[in-house]
């Protein structure tokens, strides 16, 4: 079976620190004491599809409170024999246009999708769902960078990206997701709703957006609501919560000290547990000072 990776390009992906991460996980996981694994802000799904290949625990849950993300997750999960004709139809007509006319194409596409946002029922996985999903992966694998971004209302922005021969469809790394996903418990919301699920067979991986590394730099715009240093707060609340109720606990964050060395907002919130600074190259930064080799932090409640 082919390795199955992010089928969306996603800021703060973890492919480039999947090792890193794994060497810190705890040993229940690798055993299998573990009964579940929770990922409270799944994002483009590295770990997640790293952990469910290697270890295959008995119980997966991946939230995010990206609708969008969790429509495609399910689409690939329940639809995937139409999700990969429709975008085998829409790659070859792209890839048989001249450049000006695959703009106008990525335009009219971009249009009808944010068109058709207000009112869409995100919980129909049926035809509508489907088209949906087809439009997603096209414009995130032909828009600028690739990469998905919204405006204040929540309209997706990123202009047309000019690849000569984008790769639209991957059949195989989608069939090989949905195989992953079979039996995965997939939910839209808050990180706060995976609560109920918690108990000390637990494993919980978080990866909250990151805070925004300079004051010039405002990445965080995933969804409509971004993630505030209130927020920071509050998922550090829950994070002790957890801890006491037993399970085992990991969180990565972007390194605020990489920009002011004085700034130690993670290492207050987290003081009572381990936390290891590992060198990260980052793939996406909204401005040129983000980029090269930066720390990210990784906080866990064990050693
Ligand atoms: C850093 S990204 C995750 C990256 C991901 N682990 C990967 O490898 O691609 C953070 C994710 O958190 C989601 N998010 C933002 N606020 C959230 C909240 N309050 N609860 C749950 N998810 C949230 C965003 O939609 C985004 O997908």
């Amino acid at each position: 079976m082919e390795w199955a990776r992010p089928f969306l390009k996603w800021a703060g992906g973890k492919s480039q620190l999947l090792e890193d991460l794994d060497r810190r996980l705890p040993d229940e996981v690798k055993n299998r004491k573990i009964k579940r694994y929770i990922e409270p802000f799944v994002g483009g799904g590295a770990f997640f599809f790293h952990i469910a290949q290697r270890y295959s625990p008995e119980e997966i849950h991946i939230l995010d409170i990206n609708e969008e993300l969790i429509l495609a997750y399910r689409v690939i999960q329940r639809a995937v024999d139409r999700l990969v004709e429709g975008l085998g139809k829409i790659e070859a007509r792209y890839l048989s246009l001249p450049q000006d006319e695959r703009a106008r194409l990525y335009y009219q596409i971009r249009e009808e999708f944010n068109r058709e946002k207000r009112g869409f029922d995100f919980e129909n996985c049926g035809e509508s769902g489907i088209e949906r999903v087809i439009r997603l992966i096209f414009l995130n694998r032909t828009c600028y960078n690739g990469l998905y971004r919204v405006n204040s209302r929540g309209e997706f922005n990123v202009p047309f990206g000019k690849y000569r021969e984008p790769r639209i469809l991957n059949e195989s790394g989608l069939r090989c997701a949905s195989q992953l996903l079979k039996g995965v418990h997939i939910q839209k919301g808050d990180f706060s709703t995976c609560d109920t699920l918690v108990d000390d067979r637990t494993f919980v991986y978080f990866d909250p957006p990151y805070r925004p590394i300079s004051r010039t730099s405002s990445f965080t715009a995933y969804s409509e609501g971004s993630f505030s240093d209130a927020d920071q707060r509050r998922l550090a609340r829950f994070f002790q919560r957890m801890h006491v109720r037993g399970a085992r606990l990991m969180l990565s964050n972007s390194d605020p000290k990489n920009v002011d060395p004085s700034d130690g907002f993670f290492d207050q919130l987290y003081s009572e547990f381990r936390i290891e600074r590992v060198p990260a190259r980052r793939a996406i930064s909204s401005n040129g000072e983000g980029r090269g080799v930066l720390n990210e932090l990784v906080i866990t409640n064990y050693r």
